[in-house]
């Protein structure tokens, strides 16, 4: 990137300004002319409450003037121009507030990968990465013990779509499968705004650069597998699993994230899980929902990966073993368990 990277997209820019809440209302101040180091110092000052303010800083400044981290360090006294100190200031803001700064880029990285994110969607995770190298491994494996037939993968609560794109993505560009021996991915969220968003990170991601590989997507909006009527060779998930009260602390730094995102605690109707008016607080409620349906929907000899997290892992792994299937944990790079396997 240069100095000629235009400034960010409408739709960055929308991004930034999403929940209205924390930032309309306020007409727009001009910030008075200032440098790089200026802005940096600044800045420096208002994040002090941020528990990253010098990668905040970083990430914002590399965003809008499209230079490299050496650039920003050669390029300090430089003037900002007056758009980009304003959005800059409106960054900030919304930084103060708790904002992610993915959300108000509208960008983040998962798997060397750029997708494209609104608090739409939660902002994929590091974490989530391990899910993705073991579907990999997995779909490496089916794809060269059947050489006369296409897989099938349901990548279910898709959100962004990260896990999907990612894998589709690798099969095509590091592994080099040709089209004709792809997997079909049928991409499933019950939320429309999700569903709009993992159709924009496949077009950009996938049907720019491979557009016949594009036509192997299918999205579908759908209460866990109510709307789907297809059986799978593998299914990939990261459903939410955390436990109702842990969200509600979680979301008081000002996130943002969609609660339907992380919440596990919710029933099918979308109310909040009780058995005999005690409402649970487990985050179990939609695996265990989720996996019975799981059993119905995935083919003879096949795969499902299911990223339960710490919370949350050996009670999903005791509670697919209750519908018979044969499970093992995969920890993360941090050596939390994350990902459950079942066949
Ligand atoms: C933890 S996020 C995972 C998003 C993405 N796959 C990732 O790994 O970053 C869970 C997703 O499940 C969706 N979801 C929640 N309840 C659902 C349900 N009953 N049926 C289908 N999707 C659901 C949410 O809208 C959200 O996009």
């Amino acid at each position: 990137m240069g100095e000629s990277l235009p400034l960010p997209s409408n739709d960055a820019v929308n991004c930034l300004r999403f929940p209205s809440p924390l930032l309309t209302g306020e007409s727009p101040v001009t910030p008075p002319k200032m440098t790089i180091q200026e802005f940096k110092n600044q800045a420096t000052k208002e994040l002090s409450s941020s528990p990253s303010p010098a990668l905040d800083i970083q990430v914002l400044l590399e965003y809008i003037t499209g230079y490299t981290k050496s650039q920003i360090l050669l390029k300090r006294d430089e003037e900002l121009a007056s758009e980009k100190a304003e959005w800059l200031t409106q960054a900030i803001k919304a930084r103060k507030t708790g904002l992610p700064i993915a959300y108000i880029t509208g960008h983040k990285e998962f798997f060397g990968y750029d997708f494209l994110v609104t608090p739409a969607v939660l902002i994929p995770k590091p974490d989530t990465e391990i899910l993705v190298e073991k579907a990999l491994d997995l779909i490496l494996e089916k794809i060269d013990a059947r050489p006369d037939s296409l897989l099938t993968i349901c990548d279910m609560c898709t959100g962004s779509g990260c896990i999907g794109i990612a894998v589709m993505k690798n099969l095509i560009e590091v592994h080099n499968i040709p089209f004709d021996r792809l997997p079909k991915i049928t991409m499933v969220d019950i939320s429309p705004a999700a569903l709009e968003m993992a159709e924009k990170n496949t077009e950009k991601l996938i049907g720019q650069e491979h557009p016949q590989a594009k036509s192997l997507f299918r999205f579908t909006r759908s209460n866990l597998f109510e709307q789907v009527p297809w059986r799978f060779d593998v299914i990939l998930t990261n459903p939410p699993y955390i436990p109702h009260t842990m969200v509600n602390e979680l979301l008081k730094d000002g996130r943002s994230e969609p609660r339907l995102a992380l919440d596990g605690d919710i029933t099918e109707t979308g109310d909040r899980a009780k058995i005999n008016g005690y409402e649970l607080d487990d985050g179990l409620t939609i695996i265990k929902n989720l996996i019975p349906q799981i059993k119905e929907h995935l083919n003879p000899k096949g795969t499902v990966l299911m990223e339960a997290g710490e919370y949350n892992a050996q009670a999903t792994a005791a509670w697919a073993k209750n519908w018979a299937f044969k499970t093992q944990i995969y920890p993360d790079l941090e050596g939390q368990l994350r990902v459950v396997e079942f066949k």
